[in-house]
């Protein structure tokens, strides 16, 4: 699921599970007076912030299917963990405030989607609160992105006076009755044409002309163009009062691409009956203060997964215990003997894996690394005691192998004052925060002028080093040569004096 902050994605996602059975009322997970303790958010300084930072997983069985979502951190500087996460998923859900439509995050992140050509359903939410006319978000989704809204339903009640809902095609009218608190599932009353006009009076007339204007245009679902990412199947709704979160189940269900064959590292795709191989796209330490131990999330591409199952892991060779693999459920865990493609498996103990690893059973099978974002801030860590060196490097490591933060080195900076680089300043505030709580190891970051970084060769590195407003460092986790540079106009310069020196782009994608 993708959205910009607040536009209700917590919200969503537990509505989703409550429709879906998975809790048993949104009561049981946030209590009045206590919003915040979501399901999927769970660590202290999530709650804190007030923002999701890590992406949990939430298996939900419906209908006799089962659905897999995977929360993404909303926030600008945690794109680094939201595209790997994007990397392990089928379809997306782009979720709109009905006020504030198409946000710069959404933009960002749909983005991604497109260049990974995940197909996107569109939820607007918020319809019981004012907001825009559904029109004119139709229009902005078309013009801004150049995606065609094709919608699935059209809701009766401009926003903030939200009736009720007419399926597309069909016409069928779904009237919404408000329960108390949202705690529980909205009621529905199906009624038909004759009894909506009686009880929605001009509401219905003007909902029944939006729908001629949008037969007209020929905005209907075109499942081709939607998995081609040309078009997006769009649905109005509200989570809080869980409005129009049945529609959205149904259409997962029935529209989102059910896991297919995953292409290799070599562009062969990976049959989904071929014997077990799982992509790992996410990594964290420590996610339980009981259970202490580092955790792989992994997405199952092919074959059936039994928990005991000794599988390779692709990298290094080597064999790989799945005696205590997990499904977890936000903070929750329990464990699971068997998963099929497009489930995501949690393996405790994996200490050896890294995000983008391949585990496999069978013939071996690698699939292509998950590329990182370019990072744009730099800071170098020290340990605010000397003496708790030992944590310091164990937790620096730590966070490295997660991903949480890119960690450089040099000769010149030593071992003790490696530099980190992120791509948003708030990576910092995380692993102070964790140096601090998980490690006992206190930091103190001391920020760099670089904005850049560019990939170098061993032979043009000594000569960047030298120059002004640049260095050279190793990145640890594939011992990559960096060039960081103060700023686009002194790289320009940098490229215009000395073009025989290598600064490619660190992404041949070009999403930096
Ligand atoms: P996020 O994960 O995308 O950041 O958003 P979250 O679900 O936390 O929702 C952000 C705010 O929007 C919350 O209000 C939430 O209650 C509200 N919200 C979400 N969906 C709907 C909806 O369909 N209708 C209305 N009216 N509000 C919605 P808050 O003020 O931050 O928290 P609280 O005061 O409700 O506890």
């Amino acid at each position: 699921m993708i959205s910009h902050p607040d536009a209700g994605k917590s919200t969503l996602t537990e509505a989703l599970a409550l429709h879906a059975a998975a809790i048993a009322s949104a009561g049981a997970v946030h209590g009045k007076g206590e919003r915040r303790g979501v399901v999927s958010d769970w660590m202290e300084m999530e709650r804190a912030r007030g923002i999701s930072i890590t992406s949990a997983a939430l298996r939900i069985d419906y209908d006799g299917h089962v659905l897999n979502l995977l929360d993404t951190p909303g926030h600008a500087d945690f794109s680094e963990d939201t595209y790997r996460v994007l990397a392990a998923v089928d379809c997306a859900i782009m979720l709109l405030d009905s006020a504030k439509g198409l946000e710069p995050q959404t933009l960002k992140l749909f983005e991604v989607c497109r260049a990974r050509r995940v197909p996107v359903i569109t939820f607007v939410n918020k319809w019981d609160r004012p907001g825009r006319e559904p029109l004119e978000l139709l229009d902005e989704i078309e013009q801004r992105i150049g995606l065609r809204p094709t919608p699935l339903n059209w809701p009766v009640g401009i926003a903030g006076d939200f009736r009720g809902l007419i399926e597309r095609p069909g016409g069928a009218y779904t009237k919404l009755e408000r329960t108390p608190g949202g705690a529980t599932r909205a009621r529905e009353e199906t009624l038909n044409a004759q009894q909506a006009a009686r009880a929605e009076g001009p509401a219905w007339a003007q909902a029944g002309e939006e729908l001629e204007l949008l037969a007209e245009i020929g905005a209907d679902y075109d499942q081709a163009s939607f998995l081609a990412g040309a078009s997006s199947p769009v649905l109005f709704g509200a989570a809080l009062p869980n409005f129009g979160v049945a529609a959205l189940l149904r259409t997962l269900i029935a529209l989102a691409p059910a896991p297919s064959a995953q292409p290799d590292a070599g562009g062969r795709p990976r049959p989904v009956q071929a014997p077990f191989s799982g992509l790992v796209f996410k990594m964290q330490a420590n996610m339980d203060k009981a259970h202490r131990d580092r955790m792989a999330f992994v997405r199952v591409c092919s074959g059936r997964f039994e928990r005991g199952m000794v599988l390779t892991h692709a990298a290094t060779g080597r064999p790989f215990a799945t005696k205590y693999s997990q499904a977890v459920f936000g903070s929750q865990r329990h464990t699971i003997d068997t998963a099929y493609p497009g489930d995501v498996i949690a393996l405790v103990n994996a200490a050896a894996l890294r995000v983008g690893d391949t585990l496999y059973a069978g013939p071996k099978v690698e699939f292509a690394p998950i590329p990182s974002f370019a990072p744009e801030h730099f800071a170098v860590a020290r340990a605010t005691d000397a003496g708790r060196h030992k944590q310091f490097r164990r937790g620096i490591d730590q966070l490295d192998t997660e991903g949480v933060i890119q960690v450089l080195s040099s000769e010149v900076r030593g071992d003790q004052a490696p530099v980190l680089a992120a791509v948003g300043p708030l990576q910092f505030d995380v692993v102070a925060h964790r140096m601090a709580h998980e490690f006992r190891a206190p930091i103190e970051l001391a920020h760099l002028d670089y904005s850049i970084a560019r990939r170098t060769d061993a032979a043009s590195a000594p000569a960047l080093h030298a120059l002004p407003g640049a260095e050279v460092l190793t990145r640890r986790s594939d011992h990559a040569l960096l060039a960081l540079i103060h700023n686009k106009w002194r790289l320009r310069v940098i490229q215009r004096d000395n073009p025989d020196l290598t600064t490619a782009p660190l992404l041949a994608g070009g999403l930096e």
